[in-house]
Parts: structure tokens; sequence; C-alpha cells
């Protein structure tokens, strides 16, 4: 059995935790979702950094997990040096699916979505620099839509509308048209694709990071002799006896989430003051 640490300002834990359980149902996951600094798209580099860093010390004094997920590409993309460098636990971090977009785009006009932090960051120009150097990569920036991705786990309901609106500069964009692929480079955004990608043509492909975090955490797992057999399949579908637990952490009182969480599967809810 492995524990591991997912952080993120909020739901978007949400979307890695899902995939993670998906690859390993055994793994014990405590996600913290840090209510009480969200969002952190709209907080300075300064701000977000030593926000992480405090919550990291903070649940490292209590638990010992044997990886922990930044679950959020605006930290991420700021974090991950800081972070190695003071601690031995190995540390995965969520950045935009720039490499993969390349590569399975056709058109070469790329659009990545994600918070103001993250398009603003030179960490991301470097890595469309290094993977989609022949590419045109539009950045959109698109808090609201974090909002709305917060809404929808409340339980109120997100319509396409809103979500039209909260992406106004993508569609009214003058390459629309040659788009074909779209990076969810924030981790909140594929809680929403239900109502999202209907949207948009049908032909683009959706890009997110999460399929590839729970690779990458199995084989940080692996490195350390935590092995994973596949859960075993029997006529109702997946033997669920092996299941680890989740636990969700909200950094402030939020009882609006609860429901939320326990749809998202998480069996216990703190709530910090
Ligand atoms: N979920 C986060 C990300 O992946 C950030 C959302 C926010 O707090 O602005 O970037």
């Amino acid at each position: 059995m492995a524990d591991v640490l997912l952080i993120d300002s909020g739901v978007g834990s949400l979307s890695i935790s899902q995939a993670i359980y998906q690859h390993m149902p055994q793994v014990n996951q405590r996600c913290v979702l840090d209510t009480a600094f969200f969002p952190y798209g709209q907080k300075n580099e300064l701000q977000v950094l030593s926000r992480v860093l405090a919550i990291v010390e903070q649940q490292l004094q209590h638990f010992s997990p044997d990886a922990v997920v930044i679950a959020c590409n605006t930290a991420s993309t700021l974090v991950l040096p800081e972070l190695r460098q003071r601690y031995s636990t190995p540390f995965i971090g969520v950045v935009p699916a720039i490499k993969p977009a390349a590569q399975l785009s056709q058109t070469g006009t790329i659009a990545l979505i994600a918070t103001q932090g993250t398009v603003d960051r030179e960490y991301t120009q470097t890595l469309i620099n290094d993977f989609a150097p022949n590419c045109q990569v539009i950045k959109v920036a698109a808090s609201s839509l974090v909002a709305l991705s917060e809404q929808s786990v409340r339980n109120k309901p997100v319509t396409p509308e809103d979500c039209r609106l909260a992406l106004r500069f993508l569609f009214e964009h003058p390459d629309f048209a040659s788009i074909d692929t779209a990076i969810l480079g924030c981790t909140h955004f594929p809680l929403l694709k239900p109502v999202l990608t209907p949207l948009f043509p049908s032909q683009w492909q959706w890009v997110d990071s999460s399929e590839a975090i729970a690779r990458r955490l199995s084989s940080v797992l692996n490195e350390q002799g935590i092995k994973f057999r596949e859960p075993k399949c029997s006529e109702g579908g997946v033997n669920i006896s092996a299941n680890g637990s989740r636990h969700a952490i909200l950094t402030s009182k939020d009882t609006s989430l609860k429901e939320g969480l326990v749809r998202y599967g998480f069996s216990s809810i703190e709530m910090m003051d």
C-alpha cells in the first residue's frame, strides 16, 4: 500500500485524484484543497510559492507520503525546484501537456487554456520553445473557468453559455479555424469536459495531464519498490476490495463542498479553521 499527498488550490485535485484512483485504486490519497487561498491563478508568484511551501511543510509534519503530487499547473510551474531541494520525498508536478499536444496536432495550431498565472509563466514559455517550436500556441487565460469548475462540484449547474463566455477570447481569436488541439492546462478544467468540449469543433483533440501523472506516479512508486498488481477484474468489473482511502483536507470551513467530494469518492473530509 502506498500513501500519496496531493495539493491544489481547490477541486483541481479531484481530476488528478480520479486518474490515480483509476490506475492504482490501492493507493491511499490525502488531498489538500487549499480553499482558504483559492484561486492560485490570480496570486503573484511569491504568494503562491510561499503558500505551497507552507502547506507542504505543515502536511509533512503529520504524514510521511511515498510521493507528493502538486496537482496544480499554476503552482508546479513555480515551486518544484525549491521543494526538491528541501525534501527527499519525490515530488511530481503537473505542467501543461505541451509536448503531447504538439505531437498530436496536424495543423500546428494549439490552444492552451490555463490560469492567468500559468499563461504568464516563463516556465510555460520554455515548455513551448522546447517542445512545440514549430507550433502556434494560442494562450488563453480562463480564470473564470476555474470558478465554474468549483461551482460544478458544489452542485450548481454550469451551462454551455457560462463556458462560452469564459472562453470568449478563444472563440474570437483570428486563428480559431486552424486550431485542432486544445490543452486543458489547469487541473480544474477536466471536470468541465462534458459541458466544454461539445462547444468546439468535433475534430478537436483534447489533452490534459492527468493520465500522464498517474503513470508517472506509478513509476515513482515502483522505483521505491512499491509494486501494484492490476486490479482484479471479475464479472462485476474491478474488484474494489483492494481500494485505498481518499481523504480530503479543506483549509477553510467550506461545507458546500462536502456532497461533491463524497460524489467523487472521498471517504473522509477534514475541515481546518
Ligand atoms: N488547479 C490549478 C491549476 O492547475 C489552479 C486554479 C487556481 O487556483 O487558479 O492551475
